[in-house]
């Protein structure tokens, strides 16, 4: 089986690659990023293959297609919030225009199955009831804009042309090597930093609340989802829950286990108006009903491997 990965460098896109590659699949990067340095190509077999490349570039999406000979793709490349925001316009051309390509050029050749990666953010903010997979979805930044249209346009593709499109909408994914580019990353680098003896500035305040999910939960997930029987899935789009610690929740376990954790909080009104307006309280009862998704970490867990990943190898993170 041979599978695209767009966005293949990025945080999720290389660790899906690195579980691909454990199955034994062939897996091909594709990225306008070159591997990073903790990055390594062997890791991920011989017929591994990164190819640098844009989504938004229509030849280069039919020819990695066409030269790997790509069956099925797991579309993880994209701008993220902060980036998004920083420049609209060209959040708009990679997540809407790319997603469009990568949609195209798998019917007209021939992939069978495209899963997308879609965000809490695809809802409107200040939405405090529970959000289920029937809930309006009028998101306000565009970066939850240019998601809602990628959902929109997968499921389409399915309906018109039989293309199996598949998708999660993800809380904040935490794990080693998140980059600072998403607004939710503070979830993340509150842990790393810390386990890497290095102080850390959260940019909102103590009580915000953001939803998270341990990427190795994500990528079991998004594995889970992508080859479940066609007729398990019904819902196509799929929302994910993830725990609700506060930043002080975060902070307290964080020094529970490394006390003298440089933890200080200098927030941003602006980020902090954003962070407490999204969705927390979502219903992931179809994922569970449909083809079983179930959290294995608990926050404590997740915080625990977590730092042990960290100081495994804190070289890679440096
Ligand atoms: N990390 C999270 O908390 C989170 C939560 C919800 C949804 N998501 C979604 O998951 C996906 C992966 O997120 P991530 O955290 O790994 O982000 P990331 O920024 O680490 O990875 C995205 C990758 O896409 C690549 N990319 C950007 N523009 C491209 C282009 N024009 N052509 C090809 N590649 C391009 C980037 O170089 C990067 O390597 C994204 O679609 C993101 O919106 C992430």
């Amino acid at each position: 089986m041979s599978i695209l990965i767009t966005g293949g460098t990025g945080f999720i896109g290389w660790n899906i690659a690195k579980r691909l590659a454990q199955k034994g699949l062939r897996v091909t990067l594709f990225d306008v990023a070159p591997p990073r340095k903790y990055q390594r190509l062997d890791e991920l077999g011989p017929k591994a293959r990164f190819v640098r490349g844009d989504i938004t570039s229509w030849p280069e999406v039919l020819r990695v297609i066409e030269d790997n000979r790509i069956e099925e793709i797991y579309h993880t490349g994209a701008l993220v919030s902060i980036a998004c925001e920083e420049n609209p316009q060209a959040g708009y051309m990679v997540n809407v225009n790319g997603t469009f390509n990568i949609l195209e050029a798998s019917v007209l050749l021939g992939v069978k199955k495209v899963t997308f990666i879609s965000s809490i953010a695809a809802y409107s903010l200040g939405q405090t009831e529970t959000i289920t997979n029937k809930s309006p979805q009028r998101p306000y930044s565009m970066y939850g804009v240019s998601k809602v249209c990628g959902e929109l346009l997968g499921e389409y593709y399915h309906r018109k042309y039989g293309l199996d499109f598949r998708g999660v909408r993800f809380p904040s994914i935490i794990g080693p090597g998140r980059g600072a580019a998403g607004l939710s990353s503070y979830t993340s680098l509150m842990i790393q930093e810390p386990a890497l003896g290095r102080p850390y500035e959260v940019y909102t305040t103590e009580d915000t609340v953001c939803a998270i999910l341990y990427y190795k939960d994500a990528l079991r997930c998004l594995v889970q989802l992508h080859e479940a029987p066609p007729d398990r899935i019904k819902t196509r789009v799929y929302c994910i829950a993830g725990d609700l610690p506060t930043a002080e929740e975060i902070a307290k376990s964080v020094r529970d286990r490394i006390p003298n954790a440089r933890l200080t909080f200098n927030p941003d009104p602006e980020k902090t108006r954003i962070l407490k307006s999204w969705a927390q309280k979502i219903d992931e009862s179809d994922a569970v009903k449909e083809w079983g998704w179930r959290r294995e970490y608990t926050l404590e867990q997740t915080i625990d491997d977590f730092i042990k990943e960290v100081r495994m190898n804190p070289e890679l993170y440096t």
